[in-house]
């Protein structure tokens, strides 16, 4: 029998493993129900009637849902960290703080590697969420998995647009998640881009699901003077992969 996937890809305790294949699967489950297909399908008649891409009703409409990035997503965000050897990572959207425990996990390993080495480094992932309930439950869950996770993580609690632009970022930003309702993507990626340093990458999920929300990202991220390698990874929706490789 074939070993569950999450320990082949992802190294952690049995318990983070737990953590993770129980969120996965009550975020799977909120996300193949009637009434979550039906708002994507709302969603997008209304911004192709509106030009609306997003709105209070579906803030509203998310704050008790997971949206979380899927397992497989997340495992290859988890060796893209960790093989970039990333240590400062930002992440855009965090919900009840699923991707931002691989995200720890792949920056706690990759300051243990850089320690073993002798150096001393540091490294955190900036997490963000504007929603306080969701912020507490993304607390909870990194409480549960332990220092591994919670020891590595920063949360910035209120509109990103705000948290972002504050003076106590680290100078350098090695990797940027874009996992945010899609107005929020490009206005995200243009705080964060001085701070990039040269060959960061930058993930934004669901390009090719909601390609039309993401115009402007994406007009912006495939413009080579703006300085970016991209290609769009196949997973379901579309995994839009880019390299910040100025000239
Ligand atoms: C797709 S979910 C993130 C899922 C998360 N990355 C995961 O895998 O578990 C997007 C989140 O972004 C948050 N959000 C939207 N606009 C925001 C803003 N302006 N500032 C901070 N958070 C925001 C939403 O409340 C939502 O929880």
């Amino acid at each position: 029998m074939a070993p569950p996937p999450g320990p082949l890809a992802i190294s952690a305790s049995p318990r983070v493993h737990a953590l993770l294949a129980r969120l996965h699967a009550a975020s799977a489950a909120q996300e193949k129900s009637l009434s979550q297909v039906w708002f994507y399908l709302k969603r997008f008649i209304t911004f192709y009637i509106s030009s609306s891409a997003w709105g209070p009703a579906a803030d509203d409409h998310m704050r008790d849902k997971f949206v979380a990035l899927e397992e497989d997503k997340c495992h290859f965000v988890y060796l893209l960290a960790r093989s970039s050897g990333a240590l400062n990572i930002v992440e855009a959207g965090t919900s009840f703080g699923v991707s931002t425990i691989y995200l720890a996990l792949a920056v706690g390993q990759n300051v243990a590697d850089q320690k073993a080495l002798g150096r001393t480094v540091n490294g955190k992932v900036i997490a963000t969420e504007k929603e306080p309930t969701k912020a507490a439950r993304a607390r909870e869950h990194w409480a549960e998995a332990g220092d591994e996770v919670a020891g590595v993580i920063e949360l910035r609690e209120g509109d990103l647009l705000e948290t972002l632009k504050r003076d106590d970022m680290p100078e350098q930003v090695d990797f940027l998640l874009l996992d945010i309702w899609t107005p929020m993507a490009l206005p995200t990626l243009q705080i964060i881009k001085p701070r990039l340093k040269k060959g960061a990458i930058v993930l934004a999920d669901n390009t090719k699901m909601a390609r039309p929300l993401y115009a402007e990202y994406l007009d912006y991220i495939q413009n080579p003077a703006n300085g970016f390698k991209t290609t769009e990874i196949p997973y379901s929706g579309g995994l839009q992969m880019s390299v910040y490789l100025p000239e």
